[in-house]
C-alpha cells in the first residue's frame, strides 16, 4: 500500500516571484482553477502581506477553491500572520505557511537576529498562526546552509507549538541529492515528535538538481514536495511539478508513494502558466516540452512505430498531449463558446466579458477557419485585465514595410479613456510600432525581452507574442496574440505598460 505524496504547488507564490511573470487576479483565478482540475493538495495562493494585490488574490482563490487547501506565505511576524489568516479565512481548508531564516549568513546579515531570537520569533509566529487555522506549515528558510542541530533545535520548538508541516528548503539550490536526502533523513530521526508532522521538501534549480534533490527527499521520508508548474520560480526556479509526479508515477518501482494528481490535466496547465506568464517552455523540457514525445531519428520512429514502448516510458495522452482538436468554427454559437472555456476553465464573472469575448472569437474566426484551444486561451488572456482597467488601449495601427526603404508605423491608442496619435520608424515594423507607442506613452521603461512564438500549426497561426520591460527596478511581462504579428507585438507592448500601473510588492525573502 502506498502512502499519500502531498503535491503542493506554489506556481502563485514562489512562481511569481519570477522576474516579470507576475500576475493579475483574473489570472491567478485561472491557474488556481487549472490546479484544482488537476487535483493539487494544496495551492500557496501568494503572500497576503506582500500587497493589497496579493492579499486579495488570495482571498478570492480561497472563496472559490474547494478541491484543494489554500495556503498563503507569512513571514514571521504577527502582521504576516494576521494578512494571511485573514486571506484564507474564506478557505474550505485554509493554510498559513510561516517562515523565517535559520542559517548563520541570513540570520546575521539580512536579519540581524540572534539564533535565539529567530527560534523565539518562529515560535510565535506558528502561535499566531494557529488561531486561524489548524493547519500551519512551518519553513526554515535556508535549511541547506543552516546547521544540523540549530534546525533540529527549530523544528522541536514549532512542532511543540503546533505546526502540522514541517518544510526544509533549498532557499539557494545548492545541494546534491545524496546530501539532500541525507539531511531529511537525519532531521526525522533526531527531531521529537517527527511522527507527529508532514515532512516537507521545497528545492530550487540553481544547480539543475531541484527534482532530484525532491526525490532522494521523498525517498528518505518526505511526503510533501513544494514545486510549481514548469518550474518557474526565483531565479532558475523551483521543482517542476510534472517532472517530480510523472517520476514519481513512472517509476512506482522505486518509489513508496503515490499523487493523486490527475496527470492528463499537466499539458493543459503548463500551457496557461506559459501564455500567462510569457515564459516560454523550451521544447526538450521534460514531460511539457514539445518535443518531449517526438522521435526524430529514423530508428526510433521505427521502433516506436512497431512497439512504442521501445523508445517511449511515458504516454503523450496520460500527460495531457492531445492531437490539436479543432474545437470551433465560425459558425458556432455563443454557448458553444461558453462551454468550450468552461471546460477550460475560463469562467466569465458577467455577461458583459463574455460578450466581449464572444466578440473577438467571431472577428478571429472571420481571419482564421480553424480555432483551436490555444486560440481560444490566447483570445481569452489577450484581454487582460489589470484592476485600473486597460489605461493604454490600442484603436488602430498602421505599418508600412517596403525592400529598401524605412519602416514606419502610425498608431492610435486610447490613454485613459482620451485618443492620441502618434508616428514612428525603426529598424522593422515592430520596432517602428513601438517607437510610435513610445512617443505616446514616454514610459521609460527598458525593452528586455521580446519573443512571437506561433500558438498553432500554418501559416494562418495567431503569433503569440511577449514583451518584458523594466523600469525602476520592476520588470513585467506583456502579452499579445493576433494573426498579425504586429497588431500582436502592439499588444503586448501596451498590456506590459499597463501592468507597470501596479504598484510595487514586498519582497516575500526579505526582513522578519
Ligand atoms: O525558497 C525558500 O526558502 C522559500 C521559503 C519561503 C519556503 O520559498
Ligand atoms: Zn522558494
Amino acid at each position: 500500500m502506498k502512502e499519500h505524496l502531498v503535491i503542493f504547488d506554489t506556481t502563485l507564490r514562489d512562481g511569481e516571484q519570477s522576474p516579470g511573470a507576475s500576475m493579475t487576479k483574473e489570472e491567478k483565478l485561472r491557474v488556481a482553477r487549472q490546479l484544482e482540475r488537476m487535483r493539487v493538495d494544496v495551492i500557496e495562493a501568494g503572500f497576503a502581506a506582500a500587497s493589497p494585490g496579493d492579499f486579495d488574490a488570495i482571498q478570492s482563490i480561497a472563496k472559490i477553491i474547494k478541491g484543494a487547501t489554500v495556503c498563503s506565505l507569512a513571514r514571521s511576524n504577527e502582521n504576516d500572520i494576521r494578512r494571511a489568516g485573514e486571506a484564507i479565512a474564506p478557505a474550505a481548508r485554509g493554510r498559513i505557511h510561516t517562515f523565517i531564516a535559520t542559517s548563520p549568513i541570513h540570520m546575521e546579515k539580512k536579519l540581524r537576529m540572534a539564533p535565539d531570537q529567530v527560534v523565539e520569533a518562529a515560535v510565535k509566529a506558528v502561535h499566531w498562526a494557529r488561531e486561524y487555522t489548524e493547519d500551519v506549515e512551518f519553513s526554515a528558510e535556508d535549511a541547506v546552509r543552516s546547521d544540523v542541530d540549530f534546525l533540529c533545535r527549530v523544528f522541536t520548538a514549532v512542532i511543540a507549538a503546533g505546526a502540522r508541516t514541517i518544510n526544509v528548503p533549498d532557499t539557494v539550490g545548492y545541494s546534491v541529492p545524496s546530501v539532500w536526502g541525507e539531511l531529511m533523513r537525519t532531521l526525522i530521526e533526531r527531531v521529537p515528535g517527527a511522527e507527529q508532522v508532514v515532512w516537507s521538501t521545497h528545492c530550487h534549480n540553481d544547480l539543475g538538481m531541484a527534482v532530484a534533490n525532491s526525490l532522494s527527499a521523498v525517498l528518505a521520508g518526505a511526503r510533501q514536495v513544494e514545486c510549481t508548474i514548469n518550474g518557474l520560480g526565483e531565479r532558475a526556479g523551483n521543482a517542476s511539478l510534472e517532472e517530480v509526479v510523472m517520476a514519481v508515477r513512472t517509476r512506482s518501482d522505486l518509489f513508496p508513494v503515490q499523487t493523486r494528481i490527475d496527470t492528463t490535466q499537466i499539458v493543459p496547465a503548463s500551457k496557461l502558466v506559459s501564455q500567462i506568464t510569457g515564459y516560454p517552455v523550451q521544447p526538450n523540457k521534460a514531460v511539457v516540452g514539445a518535443n518531449a514525445f517526438a522521435h526524430e531519428s529514423g530508428i526510433h520512429q521505427d521502433g516506436v512505430l512497431k512497439h512504442r514502448e521501445t523508445y517511449e516510458i511515458m504516454r503523450a495522452e496520460d500527460v495531457g498531449w492531445a492531437q490539436n482538436k479543432l474545437v470551433l468554427g465560425k459558425h458556432s454559437g455563443r454557448n458553444a463558446f461558453k462551454s468550450r472555456l468552461a471546460a477550460l476553465g475560463i469562467v466569465f464573472d458577467s455577461e458583459e466579458s463574455l460578450n466581449a469575448a464572444f466578440a473577438r472569437f467571431k472577428e478571429l474566426a472571420d481571419k482564421k477557419h480553424e480555432i483551436f484551444d490555444e486560440d481560444l486561451q490566447a483570445l481569452v488572456s489577450d484581454e487582460d485585465i489589470t484592476p485600473e482597467g486597460e489605461y493604454y488601449k490600442l484603436v488602430y495601427s498602421h505599418v508600412c514595410s517596403e525592400t529598401g526603404e524605412t519602416p514606419a508605423a502610425n498608431v492610435t491608442l486610447t490613454v485613459g479613456g482620451l485618443e492620441q496619435k502618434a508616428s514612428g520608424i525603426g529598424s522593422g515594423p515592430v520596432d517602428a510600432t513601438f517607437k510610435a507607442i513610445e512617443s505616446i506613452a514616454s514610459s521609460g521603461a527598458q525593452l528586455l525581452l521580446y519573443s512571437v512564438n506561433a500558438i498553432t500549426t500554418g501559416t494562418d497561426a495567431q503569433g503569440e507574442v511577449t514583451v518584458r520591460l523594466a523600469r525602476a527596478g520592476r520588470i513585467v511581462n506583456g502579452n499579445g496574440a493576433d494573426t498579425d504579428i504586429v497588431i500582436a507585438s502592439a499588444r503586448a507592448y501596451l498590456n506590459a505598460l499597463n501592468k507597470l500601473q501596479f504598484p510595487d510588492r514586498l519582497d516575500p525573502q526579505g526582513d522578519v
